[in-house]
């Protein structure tokens, strides 16, 4: 029976981890570090290396069962438009505190529902940004879009403001499968959505895909692929469902008798792989497909690939600034998350205040750590010798940690002069095994499944 049974043994279908889009992870964030250290960092940042910015928008007009985003329902635009203000507040906070001449090198706007915007906010919030962050000269702008709430005037707009990657989210085109998550979303809609994007001159196109669904089998999750492949995507991201009702209330509305068991949920995840890797697409870490000449897939084969809070990406900054309720902030030396309520995020904002809540304040061996991490999640491979080329000497203290990786995931971690390898095979044991190395584990706190 393939490898399962061995996967099995090994404690896949049990294990619980995280999903390492940042070390340590958001759950060790603790209040102690706050606005004043966010205010700090942002103050002695470099002006010569350009950031990443990312916008959160925390509103939908629909809210679908199975989401664990960060968001709200609202009918209005009430809401919005008044956050759109906050957000402007925010900026104006940055202006004054950030050094003179820093570039913004990325600019990802995501929620939520960014697209909720009409055209004159699009624009209002554009302009804001652009205002305290003029854009580096090599710059992109990426936008998550909702098929079902969008429309040319709105793709206009976000063209207008120089969008220059959409991504779009389908998880399952499945009538079944979307009753029982609580999100319709017709084919045509999804096709009309594209075809707008490629006639506003939109080049780059992601679509998010879920597998793990309640009542998703093999058939459906293949006629869902046949379809996303005729919008000749340039990534794919495939995300196993992450089934969370505990932090994410919503999810009560699933019925957990119609999801697939483990075994299908791993044959669900293996063949629609296969299925990309047939249709020529580069599979990029554990759950992302690129076109060969997309910027991910060079950014594999360039060793340049980068594990951040969207997932995978190419993009090199070391700053990440997230403005917003909920988004979180990478500096040099450690992470800050916004007030995750939005009352609370706007009350701070209001207030004058830095609106960080918590964050981790990274120690030299957790910046090693974090490093070795993301090799791992990115290449599967983990070389103390590369390691060894940025940390120095400190890397070899992780001898121990791939001796013990290799023992206990045997036949598909192996060992060779310092350098760790996971057999393709192995591959959905990535975050267990990337989780020896995590000396952060919190007590109490329940993450996903690790298949
Ligand atoms: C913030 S949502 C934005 C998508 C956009 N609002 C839409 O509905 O099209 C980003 C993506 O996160 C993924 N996602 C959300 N909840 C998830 C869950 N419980 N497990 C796995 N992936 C999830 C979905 O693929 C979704 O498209
Ligand atoms: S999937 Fe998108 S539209 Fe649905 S609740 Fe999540 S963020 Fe909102």
């Amino acid at each position: 029976m393939e490898h399962i049974d061995t996967l099995k043994a090994l404690g896949l279908f049990d294990a619980r981890v995280p999903r390492y889009t940042s070390y340590p992870t958001a759950a060790v964030f603790s209040p102690a570090t706050n606005g004043a250290f966010q205010k700090a960092a942002l103050e002695s940042l470099d002006p010569t290396d350009p950031v990443s910015v990312y916008i959160h928008i925390p509103f939908c007009e629909r809210l679908c069962w199975f989401c664990a985003c960060h968001t709200q329902g609202t009918q209005t635009l009430g809401p919005v438009e008044s956050y759109i203000g906050t957000l402007e507040a925010e900026l104006d906070l940055l202006r004054r505190t950030l050094p003179e001449g820093l570039r913004m090198g990325r600019l990802h706007w995501g929620g939520g529902t960014p697209t909720i915007l009409p055209p004159p906010l699009i624009h209002r919030l554009a302009k804001a940004i652009r205002s305290v962050f003029p854009p580096a000269a090599e710059f992109e702008f990426s936008v998550e879009i909702d098929p079902t709430m969008v429309d040319r005037a709105k793709i206009d707009a976000l063209a207008d403001e120089g969008l220059s990657r959409a991504s779009i989210g389908i998880q399952d085109f499945d009538p079944k499968v979307q009753q029982a998550i609580g999100r319709l979303q017709s084919f045509e809609v999804t096709r009309a959505c594209v075809d707008d994007l490629r006639d506003a001159g939109i080049t780059s196109l992601n679509t998010d895909l879920v597998y793990g669904l309640p009542h998703q089998s093999l058939a459906r999750i293949e006629d869902t692929i046949d379809k996303v492949l005729t919008f000749a995507p340039d990534r794919v991201a495939l995300f196993g469902y992450a089934h969370v009702p505990w932090v994410s209330k919503r999810q009560k509305l699933i019925d957990e008798d119609a999801l697939p068991d483990d075994l299908a949920r791993y044959r669900l995840a293996t063949r629609a792989a296969e299925r990309f890797v047939d249709a020529g697409l580069t599979a990029i870490g554990i759950d992302h497909f690129a076109r060969p000449g997309d910027d991910l897939a060079l950014a594999l084969d360039a060793g340049r690939l980068r594990r951040n809070f969207q997932g995978y990406t190419a993009d090199t900054c070391q700053t990440l600034i997230g403005l917003g309720a909920s988004s979180i902030s990478r500096f040099p030396d450690g992470y800050v998350q916004n007030a995750p309520a939005t009352a609370a995020y706007i009350q701070r904002i209001e207030a004058g205040e830095f609106p960080g809540a918590r964050g981790y304040h990274m120690t030299a061996e957790d910046q090693l750590r974090a490093r070795a991490i993301e090799r791992l999640m990115c290449t599967f491979t983990l070389d103390l010798d590369d390691l060894g080329a940025e940390f120095g000497p400190p890397a070899q203290s992780l001898a121990p940690a791939l001796a013990a990786m290799a023992a206990r995931f045997a036949p598909f971690a192996s060992l060779e002069g310092g350098r760790l390898r996971i057999a393709p095979e192995g591959r959905p044991l990535t975050r267990m095994i990337a989780s020896v190395l995590d000396q952060h584990v919190p007590e109490g706190v329940r993450y996903s499944r690790a298949s």
